[in-house]
């Protein structure tokens, strides 16, 4: 007899459908070594590029780096995270908005991603299920699986493409007959992939729902905000205004934020981001610095040294951190504008694209998007395909390039 695998059986089958975002990237980087890789539209990964197509930083981050000594770029972190780099998480989250009376905590992660595994293993038990959107970050899918729990998704646009929270409720009541612990997870503001972002209104509707969930006290409600693209979003301050309405909570109402450096300085392999809380409860906060500091030398051991130090040097000076500003909001300038460009041009066309507020992305719905994307890719776009559209990052091509774009997809659509 052939043996296929030696895994367990849980594991059994996992990895072998290829990550989508991944498979499309390696496509693009062999479409680029041909003759004609000039008329490459590269739509496909989330990280910025500037307008000839180069890997965009912010040049004070390099700076810093590159002055660090060896110590403090490549020694150990601390399991939790050093104390400067947690108040600075903390300080640069809020901006401002943190809830009154409240306590915050931080635990270092690798990446939102690391924080995001912390709150999907933490605040569920086995078998247990976590709510996201139906337009969503395919790795929740991932973390929940690879911790033996289970993603469900809830309708996050009506009809007519605007945000509804009637199913998501719907989904909330259903899940909490069937258990204590609920974790419902919103990539806001600058959603991932459509753009999205909740407003105070929103908010304003959710908050009050999730208390009166909250009176049942035998079950603990967990809101996890993905806050990856705050920064992305317009003033990064009134991108923040969200958080501050987060106050009066009862103590089994709970707010855990994904803290990621990896957008908001551009330093996506240098893994590094936080899980941070509040509460007006000592015990609840004491017990969360506990529990994922135990989850970290459990899985990651602890997260990088260099970018920790880099964000408590950055938010510990007023030049630093003024120059970063600066730098970021130039570029997220250029995100905005191509995004300008494409919207504009999609209404112009009668292309149907989700609500964009924000971030790196845009969604197109389609029927099939599987067949859209190879037809655009025979035309040397790559975009990514997803179950109901495809999804454009608008982060990464250039301003040049984007006239005409909407239009095409809407050809390639028809054809
Ligand atoms: C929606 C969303 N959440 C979280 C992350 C976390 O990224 P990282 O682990 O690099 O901080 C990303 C990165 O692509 C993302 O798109």
């Amino acid at each position: 007899m052939h043996i296929h695998s030696m895994a367990a059986s849980h594991a059994a089958g996992k990895g072998s459908e290829p990550d989508s975002v991944f498979a499309v990237v390696s496509r693009v980087r062999e479409a680029k070594k041909q003759p004609d890789a000039d008329k490459v539209v590269d739509g496909s990964i989330g990280a910025i590029h500037d307008e000839e197509g180069n890997f965009s930083i912010l040049p004070i981050v390099n700076e810093l780096y590159r002055q660090m000594t060896p110590d403090e770029l490549m020694n150990y972190a601390t399991i939790t995270g050093s104390p400067e780099f947690l108040q600075a998480a903390i300080d640069y989250t809020f901006q401002g908005f943190q809830p009154e009376g409240t306590i915050a905590r931080a635990v270092g992660t690798p990446g939102g991603t690391g924080a995001i595994r912390s709150m999907i293993y933490n605040y569920l038990n086995n078998g247990e299920t976590v709510l996201i959107p139906d337009w969503y970050w395919a790795p929740y899918k991932t973390i929940a699986q690879e911790n033996q729990r289970v993603a469900e998704t809830y309708t996050m646009f009506d009809e007519n493409l605007k945000f509804s929270t009637e199913d998501l409720k719907a989904k909330t009541n259903a899940l909490l007959k069937k258990q204590d612990n609920l974790l419902v997870i919103f990539n806001t503001p600058g959603h991932n992939p459509t753009g999205y972002s909740l407003t105070l209104d929103d908010w304003a509707d959710l908050i009050p729902f999730f208390k009166a969930c909250a009176l049942d006290t035998q079950k603990h409600i967990v809101i996890g905000l993905d806050m990856a693209y705050v920064d992305y979003c317009g003033d990064p301050k009134e991108a923040r205004r969200f958080l501050g309405m987060f106050k009066d909570l009862p103590e089994n109402l709970f707010v855990a934020i994904a803290f990621s450096m990896s957008k908001s300085f551009l330093v996506y392999g240098m893994r590094s981001g936080a899980l941070i809380g509040f509460s007006t409860s000592q015990d609840i906060m004491n017990d969360f610095t506990n529990i994922h500091s135990f989850s970290g030398r459990g899985t990651w051991s602890n997260g990088s040294r260099g970018a920790q130090q880099l964000l408590a040097k950055i938010t510990g000076d007023a030049a630093l951190t003024a120059r970063a500003d600066k730098e970021r909001q130039e570029l997220g300038q250029l995100v905005i504008d191509r995004a300008t460009i494409f919207v504009k041009e999609a209404a112009e066309a009668g292309l149907r694209i989700l609500p964009y507020f924000g971030g790196f992305f845009i969604t197109i719905p389609a029927k099939d998007p599987k067949s859209l994307a190879a037809k655009l890719e025979a035309e040397k776009v790559f975009l990514v395909p997803m179950s109901k559209g495809i999804r454009l990052a608008v982060c990464a091509v250039p301003k040049s390039k984007m006239p005409g774009l909407a239009g095409r997809i809407k050809k390639a659509m028809e054809a």
